[in-house]
């Protein structure tokens, strides 16, 4: 398929699934592959065919949804996110837990691909939090709806190539040479678990500290998902609490329960009052 007709069934399809064809522009060959994939499954003879079909078909449609996704992440993306977490993001969430007599700080990692994300919390709290508040616990939910990402999620073994932002010391200290792949100790492991979900239902029963959320709904999704995926983080997101988008994305125009971190970039704060 040529790229332009690729990118003309985008533009056309994706607002129609609720998703935003901007930010797929840059991923889109990949994608473009996976369509052309799909047509010859079909045995559709063009894009045209296939629009065709997405016209007449909203079962197909939401197929074409769940084969754009992008499941791109590694440690630390965005190194220096993690270092404003670490410095000063989870020193403040924990000393207000503390003082609420909280036992542990709660965590998800909202489209957490194979892990990256919470295991990254996860080494971040071991390597600078922990050791100075041995009084608090610490716990990361990742959630993705792609079931197979979570396999590999609970399997915690990587290659190379997805430690590359982690600093080299915190390299060694959390991982073990397993046959060529990076797989985590035990202690990083503990703490962490995963659920399938999806951000366009349900959110996890619990409130959490701190919320994830990057390169997903204020990427991929069209306005009225994003605003309802930052409205259910909202609702599980304690007041005082952090969110962190990716840094490239906007949260939406409304947002006005958040304002943003002092001195980190990406980082919002739920309102105490909201
Ligand atoms: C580009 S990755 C981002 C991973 C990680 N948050 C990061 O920034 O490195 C997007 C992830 O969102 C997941 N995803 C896509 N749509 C989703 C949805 N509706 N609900 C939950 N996860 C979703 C994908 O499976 C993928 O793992």
């Amino acid at each position: 398929m040529k790229d332009a007709d690729c990118v003309a069934t985008l533009q056309w399809a994706l607002p129609r699934a609720g998703l935003r064809w901007p930010g797929f522009r840059r991923v889109r060959r990949q994608v473009c592959r996976r369509l052309e994939r799909r047509l010859a499954e079909l045995g559709l003879p063009d894009a045209a065919a296939y629009r065709r079909r997405l016209e007449a078909d909203a079962v197909e449609l939401q197929r074409l949804a769940a084969l754009c996704t992008v499941s791109v992440s590694r440690f630390f993306r965005d190194r220096t996110v993690f270092e404003c977490l670490g410095a000063r993001v989870l020193p403040a969430l924990a000393a207000a837990a503390l003082a609420r007599r909280s036992q542990r700080l709660e965590c998800w990692s909202a489209g957490c691909a194979s892990g990256e994300e919470a295991y990254s919390l996860a080494i971040l709290w071991h390597a600078r939090c922990c050791a100075s508040l041995p009084a608090l616990g610490f716990r990361v939910v990742g959630t993705d709806v792609d079931a197979t990402l979570l396999d590999r999620a609970q399997a915690g073994c990587y290659r190379p190539s997805s430690l590359r932002e982690l600093p080299p010391e915190w390299r060694e200290l959390a991982f073990e040479n397993r046959e060529g792949q990076h797989c985590l100790r035990k202690l990083f492991r503990g703490g962490v678990e995963f659920e399938r979900r999806d951000l366009r239902a349900e959110p996890p029963q619990r409130e959490f500290d701190l919320v994830l959320c990057r390169n997903l709904a204020f990427t991929y999704f069209g306005p009225d998902l994003a605003r309802c995926a930052l409205e259910r983080i909202a609702s599980r997101l304690r007041p005082g609490g952090a969110l962190v988008i990716g840094v490239h994305e906007r949260l939406p125009p409304d947002a006005r329960a958040f304002s943003a971190w002092p001195g980190c970039r990406a980082v919002f704060q739920r309102a105490v009052s909201a």
